[in-house]
């Protein structure tokens, strides 16, 4: 095992907040895709709150949360592969776990915007902007909503292998701090900076408001 030490904190509420019930809600519009629509299209207006609130904590919420903390070019992204072993651990994604955050969080926007538009074979079942296109144009994205599943599934299958890698490869346990907030591994660098609690509120009521539209217009 990696040798532990004092906890430093470098995941925030709302991070951990967006990641959790994600999982939740992303596997219950798997499970009613095609079957229970009301709530298929529930967890969807849940999951597209999620994804606004985590676009504005990506630029306004705690350091690690912030896309620009982590975000890195190829030559990074290269060097940490290369590193892999030896690089130093710093709070918050790697260059390389970035990575698939990003491709996790641009499936998932794909998936909840097509969603949107899609309309099922007899024109009965549909999302809430669908209105606005054609029957046609509504089977097209119905067909490419549920083409991009495959590889939300294929991302998330990835994402887990990679985190089972750590732990098992590397015997670095992500999953703790990604509940309790709190990283115990020897040597880790830096420290999550918290942003105040007032811009959490103006991220609830964006996202609630974002919702809201989304959701009466259907
Ligand atoms: C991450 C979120 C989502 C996932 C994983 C997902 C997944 C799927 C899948 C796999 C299907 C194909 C079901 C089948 O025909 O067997 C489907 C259909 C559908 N989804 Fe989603 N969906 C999501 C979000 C949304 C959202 C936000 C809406 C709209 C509010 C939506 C509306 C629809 C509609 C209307 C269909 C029926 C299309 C058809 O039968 O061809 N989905 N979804
Ligand atoms: C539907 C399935 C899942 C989706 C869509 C998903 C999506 C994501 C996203 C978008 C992030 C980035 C978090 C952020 O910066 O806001 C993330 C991170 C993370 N997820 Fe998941 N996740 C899923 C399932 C899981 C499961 C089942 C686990 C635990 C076994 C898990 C463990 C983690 C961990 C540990 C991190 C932090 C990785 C790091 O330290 O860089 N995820 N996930």
């Amino acid at each position: 095992m990696t040798p532990k030490t004092t906890p430093v904190r470098v995941w925030d509420l709302p991070t951990r907040l967006f990641h959790w019930p994600l999982v939740v809600l992303v596997v219950v519009a798997w499970l009613t895709a095609g079957e229970q629509m009301n709530i298929h299209r529930y967890s969807g207006y849940a999951i597209i709150g999620l994804l606004v609130f985590r676009l504005y904590w990506g630029v306004f919420g705690g350091s690690t949360a912030r896309f620009s903390s982590f975000v890195r070019g190829p030559g990074a992204v290269l060097a940490y592969v290369r590193n892999w072993r030896t690089a130093p651990l710093v709070a918050g994604h790697n260059p390389l776990g970035a990575l698939s955050v990003l491709l996790l969080i641009g499936l998932l926007i794909v998936q909840v915007g097509l969603g949107l538009f899609a309309i099922d074979v007899n024109g009965i079942e549909s999302g809430p902007l669908a209105q606005h296109i054609t029957y046609e144009a509504g089977r097209w994205v119905s067909e490419v909503h549920e083409l991009n599943f495959r590889f939300l599934q294929a991302a998330i299958a990835l994402h887990l292998l990679a985190i089972a890698v750590y732990l098992l490869g590397k015997r670095r346990n992500l999953i703790t701090p990604m509940i309790t907030g709190q990283d115990a591994v020897a040597g880790l660098q830096g420290e999550l900076q918290p942003a105040p609690l007032w811009r959490l509120a103006v991220g609830v009521v964006l996202s609630a408001l974002v919702v809201a539209l989304i959701a009466q217009a259907g």
